[in-house]
């Protein structure tokens, strides 16, 4: 699993062009406000007053590993669960005192998967249609024009259990947008993805983005993603907001500049100390055998020296790539861990099987 799982996180995804992190307007209201938000399970804190606010218009990612409280912050912006202390508000509405009104302005995507597999792709959405009592005349409309945008057309009478994972995914994101919602919340949807199927539905997403005024807060433990296409990423960890900014921001808030990821053939016992020890050099993760992740304010003068070192000490270096600084390097810095180490002890979540069934 931990291959797949780095596999998956360092897959090279296609470029493209992602035009939904639109500039936000520093006056734009505020969509969403999370005040001092705490949610206990008994004697368990799985939030732990956590405050932001989210603009309309914006791209907001909640970045954290397993059991962060992620979903759980979203259950409670959504009316799902109750809030221990503090407050959330959604669209100007108190959640606890106002839920009625602030559900009628948001879409809400679970995490699990909960379109009905037996019906087909068009009586799910008619299904969530009539159900946010959207009238019967712009119910079809409503409908032909999402399964444009998410690119089902032609699959609006396949049974839902026919789809594969990025489809589902992709017709529960046409789902959540069936009445229209100002706000739109969506809790892992790409994970368990393949990488293009993951580039698919951030497509979808920022394609309705761009014509829908929409407010987006989404949930994901891909550091990629978050960069490319959130305006703003809060790092969650614990239940606790470890940082939130720019996905820039971040980046500039770590020390260094420049990451070397650098392999050598059995280096000493005290090879960390030597690495961290060269100029420039800010700090360095020890990944795995012979592999090192060297954060520098300066790429090309800590190669060289590194190199010579090397060189110096008889050590073969075999692969050696520098890069600028990464959203794991911020998650490192402010958690001290790495995010795919802790993925990696937890269960990842799996698509259903595909009958083979097609329309
Ligand atoms: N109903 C519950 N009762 C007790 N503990 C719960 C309950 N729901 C969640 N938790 C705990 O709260 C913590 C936060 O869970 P949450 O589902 O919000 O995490 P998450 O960030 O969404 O993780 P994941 O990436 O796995 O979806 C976890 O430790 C979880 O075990
Ligand atoms: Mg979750």
């Amino acid at each position: 699993m931990s291959a797949e799982l780095s596999k998956n996180n360092n897959a090279a995804l296609p470029v493209l062009d992602f035009n939904g992190k639109s500039d936000i307007p520093t006056d734009a209201p505020n969509a969403i406000e999370v005040s001092h938000i705490v949610k206990k399970y008994g004697d368990f804190t799985a939030v732990d007053d956590v405050s932001f606010q989210v603009k309309e218009g914006e791209i907001f990612g909640l970045l954290g590993p397993n059991g962060a409280g992620k979903s759980t912050l979203i259950r409670m912006m959504t009316t799902l669960i109750p809030i221990t202390a503090g407050s959330a508000h959604i669209a100007g509405h108190n959640v606890s005192k106002e839920p009625d009104e602030a559900r009628r302005a948001i879409g809400v995507i679970p995490q699990a998967l909960t379109s009905d597999l037996d019906l087909t792709i068009e009586e799910n959405l008619n299904i969530y249609a009539k159900l946010y009592d959207v009238p019967a005349k712009r119910r079809k409309e409503a409908i032909d024009e999402l399964l444009e945008t998410v690119d089902l057309t032609k699959w609006r009478h396949a049974q839902t259990k026919t789809l594969s994972g990025g489809m589902r995914r992709r017709l529960e994101i046409a789902r959540g947008l069936v009445h229209s919602p100002k706000i739109f919340f969506l809790d892992e949807p790409t994970t368990g993805l393949d990488p293009v199927s993951r580039v698919a539905v951030w497509e979808m997403l920022t394609s309705i983005k761009s014509k829908r005024k929409l407010t987006v807060l989404i949930t994901t433990h891909y550091m990629d993603e978050a960069d490319r296409l959130c305006n703003r990423i809060a790092i969650v960890d614990h239940g606790k907001l470890a940082a939130l900014d720019t996905p820039e921001a971040l980046k500039a808030s770590v020390p260094g500049s420049t990451v070397i990821e650098v392999q050598f053939d059995n280096p000493p016992a005290d090879w960390e100390q030597r690495l961290r020890g060269l100029s420039e050099v800010t700090s360095v993760q020890h990944q795995a055998a012979g592999m090192y992740r060297v954060l520098t304010a300066n790429g090309s003068r800590t190669t060289t020296a590194l190199v010579e070192i090397a060189v110096d000490a008889g050590v073969p270096v075999r692969t050696l790539t520098v890069q600028n600084t990464t959203l794991d390097d911020v998650f490192v810095h402010y958690t001290g861990r790495q995010l795919r180490d802790e993925l990696v002890k937890a269960h990842q979540f799996e698509m259903p099987q595909r009958p083979g069934m097609r329309p």
